[in-house]
């Protein structure tokens, strides 16, 4: 079987995540899917860089220790992962008993094989960046990369004799083009570093205390770069006895990393690889910043305001895949993209509430008012063949552009598919059709080559989006866990069941969301957050025969969306086990209708139903609620069916 290996960088803890820093990630996780659903044995890395002085220094600040600031952090960034349905195979961190093993054992086999020697060191240390400079390479005194002070270093230092490989990597790019990719980064680093020959590098600190020591001298810690970097190898059971993974999955297929961290990875790494005598990575990618005002995105520049650029707070307000897509498709592989608030919402509402959206929700729409299931196909017209030989030949054109690496253009044949189909719609006029009893058949043909194109469409978004797939599918009676090998026009079955879906993603008022955001940033900037009040319940106690009277299962959210005329509730469709039902619940203002699908919750099974706002509730849905009102919703922790109960 195809094996795939596929990093992103490890992430700093920093806190202060973007959504520039999701960029790389959701590449990385659409291309993992992608190759996953290829049939492939895919294995996608990703994780924390945590050693170093930025760490150390933060810690003393707030007089913690360095795990104890960390781990809080690495949880958030977690969570952001799985707010973003990133599917990584491990999450490596640099603490992480097997990757600090490693990295001794690589400092000890290049150490006696000469590759590292001890000498004395002097530099311009930019510490947000962790990188040396010599004073030649500064910009008006300050770094090059991030234009902050640096500031001057000398310190015993071992140096690692990157000076040896220069030529040998400067043959590798002539060579091997597809090692270093865009082209324009082979520029930089032959133009930038490489021409002027390199100097050896620094490898080891002796101020720096948090960090891994060196197993042949313990005053000095190994470089965070030198430690980060292998994470790639040290993740796959490098250089133990229990290095199956490595054997199967190293060299890496593609170490994806933004363009300021490309050096790192596409001159220092290779030559350690050399040193230690192993292959080099098939491909490194460095993928352009989204800039804002023209600037690269940065919490600590302070250039995110006024655009809504907090992950979490989008995927809140907007939903996984509107977040997911917007990276996807808007910025140019390779190159550097503007992030506003107008482009985000401009995208979501062009592609996937008016093209996408509506498409699917006209065509469950016409099929469930004029057939009771999916009507089978007729005889076929030039308009249909067409159709047909468009959606025969999106998955070839997918593949092609995924080869490529270039997501932009993936989704572009996918939605050029989907425009099709709605253009299709106006030529057909199904509406029509469906006044003519005469015209059934042909009305049953055209919905049939409809909802093949939402099958199709939904199969090859699935690397892309994570939701919205699996509901198309669903509504069509169609598993939603099948490969690209269902990815041809045909598959569905005359009778099958379909279900009227409402819409998929919701249209936004540009101005009016944006000025609703701008206030929103507003008064978070005005008010810090207040602690939470402390509350002690005082209910009355109750016996187990009271408890065990609530029946609670586990449910999983198959259908959401807003109950027209408030602002408070949202209509769930749930289901649990094999029955399916309508819940209506007070989170409106903490939950958007795309975030709520696909979520696993819990609910109240056995409350009496009511109608709210109209609108029928057979269940209540459970939440965690904080001193200020917020609401979050209780999910099991890990993967349970629906239906579940929970005692
Ligand atoms: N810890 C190092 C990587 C070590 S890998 C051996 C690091 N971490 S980072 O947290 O600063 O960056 C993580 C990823 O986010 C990088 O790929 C970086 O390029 C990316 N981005 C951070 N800001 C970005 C934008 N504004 N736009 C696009 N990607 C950006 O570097």
């Amino acid at each position: 079987m195809k094996k795939f290996y596929i990093t992103t960088p490890i992430y700093y803890p920093s806190g202060n995540w973007h959504i520039g820093h999701c960029y790389t990630t959701v590449i990385c996780d659409a291309l993992a899917r992608f190759h996953k659903l290829m049939g492939e044995d895919v294995y996608f890395l990703t994780g924390t860089d945590e050693h170093g002085q930025k760490v150390e220094k933060e810690a003393t600040k707030r007089g913690v220790t360095p795990r104890g600031f960390i781990d809080p952090l690495v949880g958030r960034l977690q969570d952001m992962w799985r707010l973003l349905d990133i599917g990584y195979d491990r999450f490596i961190r640099t603490t992480d008993e097997d990757h600090i093993r490693c990295v001794q054992k690589v400092y000890q086999k290049l150490y006696d094989s000469g590759d590292i020697y001890k000498a004395e060191y002097e530099g311009y240390y930019c510490t947000p960046c962790e990188a040396f400079w010599t004073e030649a390479q500064l910009k008006n005194g300050k770094c090059p990369d991030c234009g902050r002070d640096v500031s001057l270093q000398k310190e015993e230092s071992y140096f690692f004799r990157l000076s040896k490989y220069a030529p040998r990597i400067l043959k590798l790019y002539e060579d091997n083009p597809a090692f270093l990719q865009p082209k324009s980064r082979v520029n930089e680093m032959v133009n930038n570093f490489l021409k002027a020959g390199l100097n050896d590098f620094s490898v080891s600190r002796t101020t720096v205390k948090w960090g891994v020591p060196l197993p042949f001298d313990e005053k000095h810690t190994a470089y965070v770069w030198i430690d980060a970097l292998l994470n790639y190898i040290s993740a796959l059971g490098y250089g133990t006895d229990g290095d199956e993974r490595y054997k199967k999955y190293w060299p890496a297929d593609l170490h994806l990393v933004g363009k300021e961290i490309v050096r790192f990875h596409a001159i220092v790494w290779p030559a350690i690889l050399m040193a230690l005598g192993e292959p080099l990575p098939k491909q490194i990618y460095g993928h352009g910043w989204l800039l804002i005002g023209g600037e690269k995105l940065s919490k600590s520049k302070e250039n995110a305001r006024p655009e809504l650029t907090d992950p979490y707070e989008l995927v809140k307000r907007y939903g996984a895949d509107a977040v997911r897509y917007y990276l996807l498709r808007e910025i140019p592989f390779g190159s550097d993209g503007e992030y506003t608030g107008e482009r985000f919402l401009g995208r979501i509402n062009a592609d996937l509430a008016n093209d996408l959206g509506n498409l699917v929700s006209r065509t469950t729409a016409m099929i469930t008012q004029n057939f009771d299931s999916l009507p089978a196909c007729g005889e076929i017209e030039p308009l249909d063949r067409e159709i047909e030989e468009m959606t025969d030949a999106l998955f070839p054109r997918v593949k092609d552009a995924m080869d490529r690496l270039n997501a932009p253009e993936a989704l572009e044949h996918i939605f050029a598919l989907v425009g099709r189909a709605n253009k299709y719609i106006d030529e057909t006029q199904p509406w029509l059709l469906a006044k003519d009893p005469g015209k059934k058949e042909r009305l049953g043909t055209v919905l049939y080559h409809l909802a093949e194109v939402c099958r199709v469409s939904a199969i090859l978004l699935k690397p892309f989006l994570t939701k919205a797939p699996a509901f198309i599918l669903e509504s069509f009676s169609y598993p939603a866990d099948v490969g690209f090998g269902e990815a041809k026009f045909g598959s569905l079955r005359a009778g099958a069941q379909v279900r009227k879906l409402p819409p998929l993603f919701p249209r936004y008022d540009i101005r009016k969301e944006l000025s609703e955001v701008e206030k929103l940033l507003a008064s978070a900037k005005a008010e810090p957050s207040k602690p939470p009040k402390a509350e002690i319940s005082e209910k009355a106690e109750i016996s187990i025969d009271d408890f065990s009277k609530i029946e609670l299962k586990v449910g999983e959210v198959i259908a959401c969306e807003k109950v027209q005329k408030s602002e408070k509730l949202l209509h769930e469709t749930v289901r649990v086990g094999e029955e399916v039902r309508s819940v209506v619940s007070g989170i409106a203002k903490y939950y958007t209708p795309e975030e709520m699908v696909g979520k696993r919750v819990v609910l109240v099974t056995n409350l009496k139903p009511v109608k709210l706002c109209g609108v029928l509730s057979e269940g209540m849905i459970l939440c965690a609620e904080d001193g200020e009102g917020n609401l979050s919703l209780l999910s099991p922790e890990k993967a349970v069916e629906s239906g579940a109960k929970i005692r």
